[in-house]
């Protein structure tokens, strides 16, 4: 297929706890896009490799787990999550789940090896992708980039809310240490470090609540449509 007929992609990148996986499930139910939400991968190449007792430590295995994995995330049921037939969506959202999935993401050869799978991601009518590296590295030709932030510390107090929505118990402190490695191994390491793409708009999340970045979002998906000067509405029509 030649590039130029390729879907449109909308690329939403930042740190966990920026709200970014909100967004992007809004946003693609919105537009009627597929979304990809890549994080979710690592995660589960983490969970699959558990499973099958592979090291974290051992590229190959992981790499060949990567390709081979059966992985399929409902359309029907955002957020339901299978791994080779068995729902694993629970597991996947756990905090041990995404320290592991920073750990191995760092390994190059992962990263390839799953560079594949999220492309596929890239179907008519367009997608809406969220991760670290979307607008950097998995699709540099996205239409539209976002790079969301928020301090550890306010990112610290939402997870700790929504855990205890959950009636899980976790400690504020620990889940700030978390979140500093987290960050501090996602922006250091050598390969896609977390870090905004050339023309992203950043949005600072902190104060905001989720409606008011979806107003900034919308404003900015239409000041780029009309600059097109396009008669083919790209993301809205006239209604907004
Ligand atoms: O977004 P989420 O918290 O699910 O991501 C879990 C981990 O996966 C991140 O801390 C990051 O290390 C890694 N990740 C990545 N590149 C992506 C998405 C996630 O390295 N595109």
């Amino acid at each position: 297929m030649d590039e130029h007929e390729l879907p449109p992609v909308i690329a939403i990148d930042g740190p966990s706890g920026t709200g970014k996986g909100t967004i992007a499930q809004l946003l693609a139910t919105e537009l009627g896009w597929h979304l990809l939400d890549s994080g979710a991968l690592y995660r589960i190449v983490g969970i699959a490799a558990l499973q099958s007792g592979i090291d974290a430590a051992d590229p190959q295995g992981l790499c060949s787990l990567a390709r081979t994995m059966r992985v399929e995330f409902s359309t029907l049921f955002p957020g339901s999550i299978t791994l080779d037939g068995k729902e694993i969506s629970a597991q996947v959202r756990l905090e041990e789940s995404g320290a592991m999935a920073s750990r191995i993401a760092a390994i190059p050869e992962l990263r390839a090896a799953l560079l594949q799978r999220q492309h596929d991601f890239r179907q008519p009518p367009g997608l809406v992708a969220d991760g670290r590296d979307m607008g950097t590295v998995v699709f540099p030709d996205a239409l539209c980039k976002f790079f969301l932030t928020a301090s550890p510390e306010t990112r610290a107090q939402r997870r700790y809310k929504q855990l205890k929505d959950k009636e899980v118990n976790v400690s504020l402190p620990a889940l700030l240490r978390d979140i500093q490695a987290r960050d501090e191994r996602d922006t250091t390491r050598a390969v896609s470090p977390l870090k905004p793409a050339k023309g992203a708009l950043i949005i600072d999340t902190g104060p905001l609540a989720i409606e008011q970045v979806m107003a900034i979002v919308r404003q900015e998906l239409v000041s780029y449509q009309d600059s097109r000067k396009e008669s083919r509405q790209l993301f809205f029509s006239d209604k907004h």
